[in-house]
């Protein structure tokens, strides 16, 4: 791997053909996600990286101007280091990018959105947690068929319910199969996003 190519990152081996790639949120890190990432999918394999940007010293995956306000020439880059990093890590540890699938919180959950609309083919499908519109590209990508979950909060201070409505149009232009849910709730995880993350898993996994 070469250094651009390179993440601080933890890798634990699955019993099954399957990967989860845990993108966390801003101010995480590699181990946040590690447990939910085994709730959602005890076999699994789990790769997490952590973001190579820092925030007054908070990990990110790309940089802002503001909360919500992205620096795009930024948000480019970091997602094809990270696209490209992904590739080389199924290289180095031998599962499929046909089975991956992106799990992202926040942060994590906006440059996995990027990912999709940019490096289609990254990933198999992508839970998105409290997504919003990363970036719209010049030429939408073909995502026919890709199943995305956009578990978006009501109540969200950060992100307007209005917002994940377009991602998920984007989205849906672009051919993915898009599950978009609004729970009670905030910014913050829930035990109803792990849980509807759960069912939304275990039908993508026995439609495959
Ligand atoms: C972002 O910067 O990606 C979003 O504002 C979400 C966040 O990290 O707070």
């Amino acid at each position: 791997m070469s250094e651009r190519e390179e993440f601080i990152h933890r890798f634990v081996p699955g019993r099954s053909s399957r990967t989860l790639v845990l993108l966390h949120g801003t101010g995480g890190t590699e181990t946040d996600l590690l447990s939910l990432g085994r709730a959602l999918d005890p076999d699994a394999a789990l790769l997490s990286p952590r973001g190579k940007v820092l925030e007054n010293g908070m990990p990110r995956f790309f940089r802002r101007l503001a909360e919500g306000v992205f620096d795009e020439e930024d948000l480019i880059q970091r997602t094809h280091e990270l696209a490209d990093f992904i590739s080389a890590a199924a290289v180095r540890y031998g599962f499929k990018q046909t089975e991956l699938i992106a799990v992202g919180y926040s942060n994590g959950a906006n440059i996995a959105a990027s990912l999709l609309l940019l490096r289609p083919g990254t990933f198999f499908g992508a839970a998105l947690w409290r997504a919003m519109v990363p970036l719209v590209p010049e030429k939408l990508p073909d995502l026919k068929g890709v199943p995305v979950l956009l578990a978006a909060g009501e109540h969200d201070p950060i992100i307007p319910s209005e917002n994940v409505r377009r991602l998920s149009v984007l989205l849906e232009q672009a051919g993915a199969d898009v599950t978009l849910t609004f729970e009670k709730a905030g910014h913050g995880l829930t035990e109803a996003t792990i849980e509807s993350t759960r069912r939304w898993a275990g039908e993508v996994r026995s439609k495959n």
